[in-house]
C-alpha cells in the first residue's frame, strides 16, 4: 500500500518558509521520518548536495535515538557521474555512504544509485528506469535544486517527459560542483540521471531549497513560466509536491506560508 499524500490535491505545489536553514531541514527530515513510519517499506527517492546533509544528519540522530527505521525502506538515488566508480571520492554513491548510508540500518542491496561507469550506459540507464518501475515507483522523491534550475542532473532544455539517461553538464553546475574534486576541470562533464518525466511519476515530491544562490531558481520554479528553461518549473503540475526553504531562498516570492503554519 502506497501512503496516502499529505498535501491538499489542490492543482499546485505546497510552499512552506522556513527562518532559518536548520529548520527546514529538520521538516524535511521530519516527513521523511513520519513517512516511514506510518508506511516502512517507502521507496525513497534521495539527493546529494549540501544541501541535504542537515536533512541526513537529523534522519541519522533520529534513527539513533530509536524514532525510525530505513529496515524496510528501498531508495534510489537521482543520478551519479559518468566514470567515477561507487568508491571513487568524489561519487555520488560516496557521497551517500558518508552522509547516510554507512550510518543507517537500509538493508543491504535496498539502496540503488545509476551505475556511473557501465561499458553501455543506455542499457543501464534502461535498467535503472525499469527497477524503479518494478519497486512500484517512487513513494517520497527528494530534491534539490541547482542554481540554474536543474533537478536530479537534469540541466535547462531538459524535457519534461524524460527518463534516465546520460546527460552533459554546464560548465555552471561543473564549477557549483567543484568543491568534490581537486580542480574544476576534474569535475566529469555527463552523468546519468533520473529524467524530469521519471521524477514526476513520484508519488510525492520535496524539494528543499536553502540560501540566496537558489533564490532565483526557486522564484522560477515555483511561479515562472513552466518550460524547459528551469527543469523544477515541471513541480508546478505535481499537485503532491512540496517545496520547503529557509528565507534567503524564498526572496524571490511573496505568497508563501510559513514553516510555523500548517503544511
Ligand atoms: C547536484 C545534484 C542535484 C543537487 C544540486 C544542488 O547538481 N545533482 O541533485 O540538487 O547538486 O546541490 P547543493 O545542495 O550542493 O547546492
Amino acid at each position: 500500500m502506497r501512503p496516502e499524500p499529505e498535501a491538499a490535491i489542490t492543482g499546485r505545489p505546497g510552499l512552506l518558509v522556513f527562518d532559518h536553514a536548520a529548520e527546514a531541514a529538520a521538516h524535511v527530515g521530519q516527513i521523511i521520518a513520519d513517512t516511514l513510519n506510518r508506511t516502512p517499506h517507502t521507496v525513497l527517492g534521495l539527493a546529494t548536495g549540501m544541501t541535504m546533509l542537515p536533512v541526513y544528519e537529523w534522519l541519522l540522530t533520529a534513527k539513533r535515538d530509536g524514532r525510525l527505521s530505513f529496515s524496510q525502506a528501498t531508495s534510489f538515488n537521482l543520478d551519479e557521474y559518468i566514470g567515477l566508480g561507487a568508491a571513487h571520492r568524489a561519487s555520488f554513491a560516496t557521497a551517500m555512504r558518508r552522509m547516510l548510508f554507512d550510518g543507517s540500518d537500509f538493508a543491504p542491496g535496498r539502496t540503488h544509485l545509476p551505475a556511473g561507469t557501465t561499458i553501455d550506459l543506455d542499457k543501464e540507464a534502461a535498467r535503472y528506469e525499469a527497477a524503479i518501475r518494478a519497486a512500484g515507483g517512487i513513494d517520497l522523491q527528494l530534491l534539490g535544486i541547482g542554481r540554474n534550475g536543474h533537478i536530479g542532473f537534469n540541466e535547462p532544455g531538459s524535457a519534461f517527459d524524460s527518463t534516465t539517461r546520460v546527460v552533459t553538464l554546464t560548465e555552471a553546475t561543473r564549477l557549483a560542483n567543484r568543491g568534490d574534486f581537486p580542480g574544476s576541470q576534474d569535475v566529469p562533464r555527463q552523468a546519468i540521471t533520473m529524467g524530469i518525466g521519471t521524477i514526476l511519476r513520484s508519488w510525492r515530491i520535496v524539494l528543499l531549497a536553502t540560501g540566496s544562490a537558489k533564490a532565483a531558481a526557486v522564484a522560477h520554479a515555483w511561479s515562472g513560466v513552466p518550460g524547459p528553461s528551469c527543469p523544477a518549473s515541471a513541480l508546478q503540475g505535481h499537485a503532491a509536491a512540496l517545496f520547503v526553504c529557509d528565507r534567503d531562498a524564498a526572496a524571490g516570492i511573496s505568497d508563501w506560508q510559513h514553516g510555523g503554519g500548517s503544511r
